[in-house]
């Protein structure tokens, strides 16, 4: 396996409010990469940073051998980085189709990702595709918001939270979705509270506490280890 993506020591702060304390971790490409923690520990800060959105103001982030820390989040777009962020932002007056088409026109990026290739995965989306994204239920707008990544063609995807707030019947259908990406061989950095959806799809995992990695391994140990996850995930 290849490295893709590289955090070495990177710490973030939001003004003078520190956040994340030297976190360092490496994505392979192929892989899915599960970063968990409780609330407020850093995970989207950690993602923000890869982004470019929230600098960090030290350490390094490497995407393929090249240093990119701090780079603007739309050259990290055009790199092949894609972000869902947690809060779902589409046009809510726009048809499904036309978030869509928005998106891949200001991506750049033609691959196998068409409009047509994200209906095959989310034929939902094709049902509503003339209905304005406004009116969509949670989770059809959580599948929107991948789907609009997905057009960018990204050589890696974060996932930031998205089985957060979607019904459990909604989380067995995205979590389905999600390994049909991976089985594809799309690169993701999944970051999530929900432990069940991201062991289920994890190659490796990366524990936050408190701005730091206070685990990384395989995430078959943390699966198989209930006082290993009791631990690492207590407040
Ligand atoms: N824009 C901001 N300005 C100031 N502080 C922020 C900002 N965004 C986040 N923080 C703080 O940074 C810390 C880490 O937040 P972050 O959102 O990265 O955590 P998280 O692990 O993603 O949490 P959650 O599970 O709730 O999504 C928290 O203490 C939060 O209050
Ligand atoms: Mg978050």
């Amino acid at each position: 396996m290849t490295g893709l993506l590289e955090l070495d020591d990177i710490h973030t702060a939001y003004g003078t409010s520190l956040v994340l304390f030297g976190v360092s971790l490496e994505i392979c490409r192929g892989e899915c990469v599960c970063l968990l923690g409780r609330n407020g520990v850093g995970k989207t800060t950690t993602m923000r940073s890869i982004m470019g959105l929230t600098p960090p103001y030290k350490g390094r982030v490497r995407w393929k051998g090249e240093d990119v820390t701090g780079s603007h989040p739309h050259r990290m777009a055009r790199r092949g980085i894609g972000f869902v962020p947690e809060d779902r932002r589409i046009f809510s007056e726009l048809s499904v189709w036309e978030n869509l088409d928005v998106a891949q026109r200001s991506a750049k990026r033609p691959g196998p990702w068409t409009i047509e290739a994200v209906y095959a995965l989310f034929p939902k989306l094709r049902e509503l595709s003339k209905r304005p994204g406004g009116v969509l239920s949670g989770g059809e707008q959580q599948m929107l918001t991948i789907a609009r990544t997905l057009v960018g063609n990204p050589e890696l995807l974060l996932l930031d939270e998205p089985s957060e707030g979607l019904a459990p019947v909604v989380v067995e259908s995205l979590l389905a979705q999600v390994k049909r990406l991976k089985a594809e061989g799309l690169t993701i950095l999944l970051a999530e509270q929900g432990l069940d959806f991201s062991l289920a799809l994890a190659d490796r995992a990366y524990v936050l506490q408190k701005g730091s990695v206070r685990f990384s391994g395989p995430a078959g140990e943390l699966r198989e280890n209930v006082e290993l996850r009791d631990n690492l995930l207590a407040l």
